[in-house]
């Protein structure tokens, strides 16, 4: 169970401020109770700390999905440049928009190349956003650009990504609301950049920190 504060894509519209994985999770394990339905409930968004965690489980959580932190660790899939900017992201460099063409709302680092990057549309290596009719609305907000500026050699498309592309460039700088407290969980070295950790030591941190406290690495 997805709440607000989760990475990426939400399943909430631009209102998803006004509600909190706490009360969704509460709501649902009442609803669970009364139905008698016996099916684990695992939220997610947010669990930033082994306390988090543990408070979660203690309320009757089954688990608890947690991905933010992961994005720093030294195994995780994105250039380490890219983790380098997780990493440095205060919180007003991040920002939920309607740029992405599935129609969700997305979190992401406002310093994504993605944004307003009018890169043709490259549908016929990686159009996994196609609907059935071959239809994408960065397409069409593509299409709207290029016949607004015929002359020019590039244009740039503000609403909407080529999220396909951009993804598989490592543009689009997709996030969790908790981003900006990542540097909180390593240390800095003198020339400014970020010390990447291991999957190990993350997962350790959440198995066994508590009062809200996160371990540095050695
Ligand atoms: C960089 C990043 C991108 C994500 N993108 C998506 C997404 O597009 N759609 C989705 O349903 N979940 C996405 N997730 C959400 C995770 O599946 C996860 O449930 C959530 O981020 C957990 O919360 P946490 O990141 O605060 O630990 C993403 C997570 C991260 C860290």
């Amino acid at each position: 169970m997805e709440g607000p504060l989760a990475g990426g894509h939400l399943g909430f519209g631009m209102d998803w401020a006004n509600y909190n994985l706490r009360d969704i999770v509460t709501e649902m394990h009442q609803y669970l109770k009364t139905e008698g339905l016996d099916i684990p409930l695992i939220p997610a968004g947010g669990i930033f700390t082994g306390s988090d965690a543990v408070s979660y489980l203690e309320s009757g959580a089954a688990a608890v999905q947690v991905a933010t932190r992961f994005t720093a660790a030294r195994e995780c899939g994105l250039p380490d440049k890219v983790k380098q900017e997780y990493l440095k992201a205060n919180e007003e460099d991040i920002e939920v928009n309607g740029i992405s063409p599935t129609g969700y709302p997305m979190r992401m680092l406002k310093n994504s190349p993605a944004i307003g990057d009018g890169i043709r549309p490259n549908c016929e290596a990686y159009g996994y956003l196609l609907d059935a009719k071959g239809n994408c609305a960065y397409i069409d907000a593509y299409n709207r650009e290029v016949a607004l500026h015929p002359d020019a050699k590039k244009v740039s498309v503000k609403d909407k990504t080529c999220l396909c592309t951009a993804m598989r460039n490592f543009d689009c700088w997709t996030c969790g609301h908790y981003t900006y407290r990542l540097k909180d969980t390593t240390r800095k070295a003198p020339d400014g950049s970020y010390q990447l950790l291991s999957a190990e030591h993350i997962f350790r941190d959440y198995q066994f920190s508590t009062d809200g406290k996160i371990a540095l690495p050695a």
